[in-house]
């Protein structure tokens, strides 16, 4: 353990800066991507503690070092590590399967083997990282095994788990032929966090189903009534705590003037058009690009959308480029922005504009000031950051969300234009009712979601969740046999 020991450990697959390799052969560090990092990063920095994670490179080891006050421990993988855990087992099984098999889920022994390695690797690392008694707490999905695993090294430690993925129906877990390992290796802590209540409760199922121990029956609450698994002497609880963003520091950025200036100028660069529309995600196909791209094309073809008024701006992050189904969505998006704009631009006036590069913090939000229309898109998306960073954006109550019902954020923001992702003519009929929206009715719908983000922020995401941590006892919790 040593005197650098931590008494609050966060561990992720990531940490929260990428190393990047430049030309000169010199190294530094960028933001790593994802809402993942947008969440802990600011609690982490208010915390002082340290966080251990992968830096991002394969084949890299590099000692533990404080970075913008966070004191970082890297946990090195190889590039096979990277090929069978983290691209293999984490973005081609796990991700598809829990995000409703929109792409076939592929079960590859090696992969799994790697993943039981990569894990036990993220345990001993944390385990050497912690202060006796420490808190640590675990995130995601690259990381289920951690909690047993780190239990059986360091029993002293408290130890919380959040998935920020949705957890998946019951049915559809059960496909996974390591299931009841992952859920055993989840049961390895104290807390056991979802986004939502039907996350938790499918969770509880799977307990007793898969492994017979007793558990509550009742409903879980958001940050409220929570379950409980008994696992021999020890109680697990179970609980929905849908994360946020820092809300309160985005409403303020956005607010400045050089934003608002920087939002003016994007409008007048994009041609001044009466509307900009705008996506901003990773580019994932969870997330619905394409759906948001066939509705345009067909409003436009129905003479529903005027391509000389209106435009849309897609702005996506490269992500995990080398996972096949990565590769055929990207070419199908790039696809149909040219169909677009081969169809319905003129020289100068491209009707989409198309950008696949990570966007500074300034400029997005500027983005964010700027557009008439957020189309939030996805077909499965545990929470979905961008939803709740573009309300916050908004303090002039200006814009409209067009958000999908297959997003975490859809329970809390419900005075959106809420879209079924899989119903092309309720997108349309949505983007066009966000585009036509009355002013006064859309101050109404901003004021409404504003005080939902704002006063539901990351902080208080991460204090519900780890006063919960904290909490050691049970009360209230009705046991039922298996
Ligand atoms: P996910 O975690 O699946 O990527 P979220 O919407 O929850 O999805 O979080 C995405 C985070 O990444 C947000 O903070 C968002 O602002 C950021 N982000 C997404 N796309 C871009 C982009 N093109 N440039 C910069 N940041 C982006
Ligand atoms: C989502 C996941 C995170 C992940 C992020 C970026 O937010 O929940 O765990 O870090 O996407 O994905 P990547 O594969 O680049 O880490």
């Amino acid at each position: 353990m040593g005197a650098a020991a931590s008494e609050f450990v966060v561990v992720a697959n990531r940490l929260p800066v990428d190393l990047e390799r430049l030309p000169d052969g010199t190294t530094r560090w960028k933001r790593s991507p994802g809402g993942l990092v947008t969440a802990l990063e600011p609690i982490l920095r208010g915390n002082s503690g340290a966080w251990v994670g992968w830096p991002g490179v394969a084949d890299t080891a590099l000692e533990p070092s404080v970075e913008d006050g966070i004191d970082m421990h890297p946990v090195a993988l190889s590039a096979q590590e990277v090929a069978d855990y983290y691209e293999g087992f984490s973005n081609a099984t796990l991700w598809p399967l829990y995000h409703d098999v929109i792409v076939r889920p592929e079960y590859r022994r090696e992969w799994w083997d790697a993943y039981v390695e990569v894990n036990r690797r993220f345990a001993e690392e944390t385990a050497k990282a912690a202060a006796e008694g420490a808190t640590v707490w675990i995130q995601d999905y690259q990381l289920q095994l951690v909690p047993k695993m780190l239990r059986m090294l360091r029993p002293d430690l408290t130890i919380g788990f959040f998935l920020h993925i949705p957890f998946p129906p019951v049915e559809l877990f059960m496909q996974m032929p390591w299931r009841t390992e992952i859920v055993e290796g989840l049961l390895g802590a104290d807390l056991i966090g979802f986004h939502l209540p039907g996350g938790a409760e499918n969770f509880l199922f799977l307990a007793r189903r898969l492994l017979g121990h007793q558990t509550s029956r009742g409903t879980v609450g958001v940050r409220s009534r929570l379950g409980v698994v008994q696992v021999g002497f020890r109680t697990v609880r179970v609980g929905a705590f849908p994360i946020s963003i820092a809300s309160g520091s985005l409403d303020e950025l956005s607010r400045r003037k050089s934003v608002r200036d920087r939002a003016k100028q994007i409008r007048r660069e994009l041609g001044n058009p009466k509307k900009v529309m705008l996506g901003v995600d990773r580019l994932d196909y969870t997330k619905g690009i394409d759906v948001r791209l066939d509705a345009l094309h067909e409003l436009i073809a129905e003479g529903r959308v005027d391509p000389a008024e209106t435009v849309m701006v897609q702005l996506a992050t490269p992500s995990r480029e080398r996972v096949e189904s990565y590769v055929q969505m990207r070419g199908e998006i790039e696809m149909t922005v040219s169909r677009i704009n081969g169809e319905y631009a003129e020289v100068g006036r491209p009707v989409v504009h198309y950008i696949h590069r990570p966007i500074p913090r300034e400029e997005l939000i500027a983005f964010f000031v700027a557009a008439d229309v957020m189309l939030v898109t996805p077909l499965r998306d545990g929470m979905n950051l961008v939803a709740k960073e573009y309300v916050a954006c908004r303090s002039d109550l200006g814009g409209a969300l067009v958000l999908s019902e297959f997003t975490g954020a859809a329970a809390e923001l419900r005075q959106a234009f809420l879209c079924n992702p899989h119903d092309l003519e309720d997108v349309k009929d949505k983007m066009e009712a966000a585009l036509d929206q009355p002013r006064e009715d859309g101050r109404r719908h901003m004021r409404a979601m504003r005080r939902q983000v704002l006063t539901h922020d990351v902080d208080r995401w991460a204090k519900a969740f780890l006063t919960a941590l904290a909490r050691d006892s049970v009360a209230g919790a009705a046991l039922m046999p298996a």
